[in-house]
């Protein structure tokens, strides 16, 4: 009787354990999968997408190296577009005679490779990338040696990631390329607006470089400079809304006039705020007139209520004000702009900014 019991006790233990293996399994893939929705969650641009494809894929396989390419089918031309190595000092490319065969036949087919090679000691895994059911790319990795090969869950995980990445590729695209048509039109206005008056011409692609080298030198993220190109670019767009017969006027304005031009931030600010995702840089257009001491406009916000890129396209726009001509006055010599900004520090300007100007142009 003892060892009936005893049997049937150690038939239940041994079920326990391999249903807690399962779960243990389970409970990892669902981790894995979290991780790969978490990443590709992070991801703003394509070309941080194309960097996340092939890092997850390393992370998640522990594969040697994993590479996201391109494939000309024609020319049988295989272009790399990121790629991750385990060992940062071996890097080696995908582009063989091996690889564009597993790739074509990939891309051709659809369906995805799992193969051993190299005498059976690595392994290679190449996943088909698609649009709408399209294949664009591929996703090709390797184990090369050790005993370590591509197993059906790593085949699972990798699929899992590039289709959720071929979506947002695809999301991506469209987005940037609405993104760049929309900037291209606005800035067609700008251009439209410098090309009426030729002494302001390339005006806003000046100011857009000197304030980028200040914000590099100053230490702005690359993101703030992203914005600083798009506010740069676009800062006098509100321009448009100013009748010719003030913005072109020969000589000096009355103060009525002085007061329709001052309303360009704002317009400029209304114009770009149609477009939810330049929030950030509806505020720097909106207030590049601002003043340090407050005098500015439109709303005189002072000192640090003054928004920092703002600060920083203001001193930009007046140095290539100064040295460019004018219909009303010819362009002032680099010396005396520099030493009229200088001047102005602490009044007009933020000092700080004018600091570091000083040590690039002046
Ligand atoms: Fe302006």
């Amino acid at each position: 009787m003892d060892n009936i019991l005893l049997k049937e006790k150690e038939k239940k233990n041994k079920k326990l354990l391999k249903i807690n293996k399962e779960l243990q399994e389970k409970i990892k893939e669902v981790q894995t999968m979290n991780l790969i929705l978490q990443r590709l969650d992070q991801v703003t641009t394509s070309k941080e997408l194309f960097t996340a494809l092939v890092n997850l894929s390393g992370e998640v396989t522990g594969c040697d190296e994993a590479h996201f390419c391109i494939y000309n089918r024609e020319i049988r031309d295989i272009t790399v577009i990121d790629s991750f190595f385990k060992d940062k000092n071996n890097k080696q490319l995908c582009t063989g005679n091996t690889e564009t065969n597993i790739i074509d036949k990939v891309t051709d087919d659809g369906i995805p490779i799992l193969m051993r090679e190299n005498g059976g000691n690595g392994s290679i895994m190449a996943i088909p990338l698609k649009i709408r059911s399209r294949v664009f790319g591929a996703l090709f990795s390797r184990t090369r040696n050790g005993g370590r090969y591509f197993t059906d869950k790593d085949l699972y995980f990798i699929n899992f990631l590039t289709e959720k990445a071929s979506f947002l590729i695809e999301n991506l695209a469209l987005y940037e390329s609405i993104y760049e048509n929309l900037f291209s039109t606005l800035y067609a206005f700008v251009e439209t607006i410098e090309a009426k008056d030729p002494y302001t011409k390339q005006h806003s692609a000046r100011v857009t470089s000197y304030a980028a080298s200040i914000a590099k030198a100053i230490g702005c993220s690359q993101e703030e400079i992203d914005v600083l190109y798009v506010s740069g670019n676009l800062h006098d767009i509100g321009k448009i809304g100013i009748p010719d017969s003030i913005l072109l006027k020969p000589g000096p304005l009355t103060d009525d006039e002085y007061e329709v031009i001052k309303k360009h931030p704002s317009i400029g600010s209304n114009i770009i705020g149609h477009f939810s995702m330049w929030s950030d840089e509806q505020k720097i257009i909106k207030h590049h007139h601002e003043r340090w001491d407050g005098n500015g406009y439109p709303d005189r916000l002072k000192a640090e209520e003054i928004p920092f890129l703002s600060r920083i396209l203001s001193v930009a726009d007046v140095y290539d004000a100064l040295t460019s001509d004018r219909s009303y006055r010819k362009r002032i010599h680099d010396d005396i702009a520099i030493k009229i900004i200088r001047e102005n520090a602490g009044t007009q300007f933020d000092d700080r900014i004018v600091d570091v100007f000083l040590n690039l142009f002046g």
